[in-house]
């Protein structure tokens, strides 16, 4: 069973992928949060770079490229490869109306022919073993998604991710891990599943159904980061552990802060992650925690 980290802009940066390295629950990859790639972008998102070039955790790293240009992501992907990276991974699923109106992220899956277009392009450039896919089911109806995996199977990338919504799902809704099924039957490569996996038991029940090579698990991980540790055999975490986890991503955010750091700054990144760990706190935590401008503050309730 491959395990991934699943890429969440401003949530899996470098200092959690850090975090899960010293709680020791590590996945088998990571994939940095989405490169925007436009024929006119100039530099790549810094944040993102810090992945690649700060992650010393032994864990191979994909860049992420959102775009709809094929020539720019091409351009992208090729400066991208001179990095210490394990491999391209193109965004076929954010639902961001910013990116979309670009035809970029699940905004490919609404003009079939430039999908095609992106998809050939950089599996040309992009060497075997080195190109993956996160892709939804579509734009609007699951339906589209046989059309789709049938350009993604032309293209034969090295691995496939479906988050298994549509783009007007959103995040809501209960994923349709059946079609992740399809995906394992129609494509060549490994698939991975993706969407709302928070438990070892959701995971397992997941892969048994759709026979995936593997999941890839975002906000669950940001909830419970010993979710890998648990799905290697480990034990769940200890009321102490999970204190020790929100002491050193702290320690970790404000280590990637180094010179910008301000209390409410720190404050205002920490809120970043925990806005996935609410459900574990009361609400009057929640309350506290949502406003609090002070790291000392921040630690005393999170420690309580
Ligand atoms: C705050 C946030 C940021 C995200 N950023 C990205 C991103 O940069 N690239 C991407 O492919 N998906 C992104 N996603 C989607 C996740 O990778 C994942 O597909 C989705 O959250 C469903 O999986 P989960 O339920 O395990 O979190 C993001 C999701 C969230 C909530």
């Amino acid at each position: 069973m491959l395990l991934a980290l699943a890429p969440m802009q401003d949530v899996t940066d470098l200092a959690f992928m850090r975090t899960l390295a010293r709680v020791e629950s590590l996945p088998d990859l990571f994939v940095t949060p989405y490169f925007r790639s436009t024929p006119t972008t100039c530099a790549l998102a810094e944040q993102n770079l810090r992945c690649i070039e700060g992650n010393e955790t032994g864990v191979p790293i994909e860049a992420q490229l959102a775009g709809s240009d094929a020539a720019a992501m091409v351009r992208d992907a090729r400066h991208l490869l001179t990095l210490p990276v394990r491999g391209i991974n193109l965004n076929a699923g954010c639902p961001s109306p910013l990116v979309n109106r670009h035809g970029a992220g699940a905004g490919l899956l609404r003009e079939p022919e430039n999908f095609r277009a992106v998809l050939q392009a950089l599996r040309r450039v992009v060497p075997e073993g080195r190109f993956t896919v996160k892709c939804r089911l579509g734009w609007a109806e699951d339906t589209e998604f046989p059309a789709l995996l049938e350009l993604l199977a032309e293209a034969q990338p090295d691995m496939l991710t479906v988050h298994a919504r549509t783009r007007k799902d959103l995040y809501g809704g209960v994923p349709r891990f059946e079609q992740v099924r399809r995906a394992v039957e129609e494509m060549s490569c490994p698939v991975l599943a993706n969407g709302d996996l928070q438990t070892p038991e959701q995971v397992m029940r997941c892969l048994e159904s759709t026979g995936a090579a593997g999941v890839m698990i975002g906000r669950g991980a940001v909830r419970n980061p010993f979710i890998f540790r648990q799905l290697r055999g480990g034990a769940a975490p200890s009321r102490d552990e999970m204190r020790e986890y929100y002491r050193i991503l702290v320690e970790e955010t404000g280590r990637i802060l180094f010179g910008i750091r301000t209390e409410k700054g720190h404050c205002n990144r920490m809120k970043k992650y925990l806005a996935f760990c609410y459900p574990d706190f009361t609400p009057e935590q929640e309350y506290a925690l949502r406003r609090c401008t002070e790291v000392g503050e921040m630690l005393r309730l999170l420690l309580s």
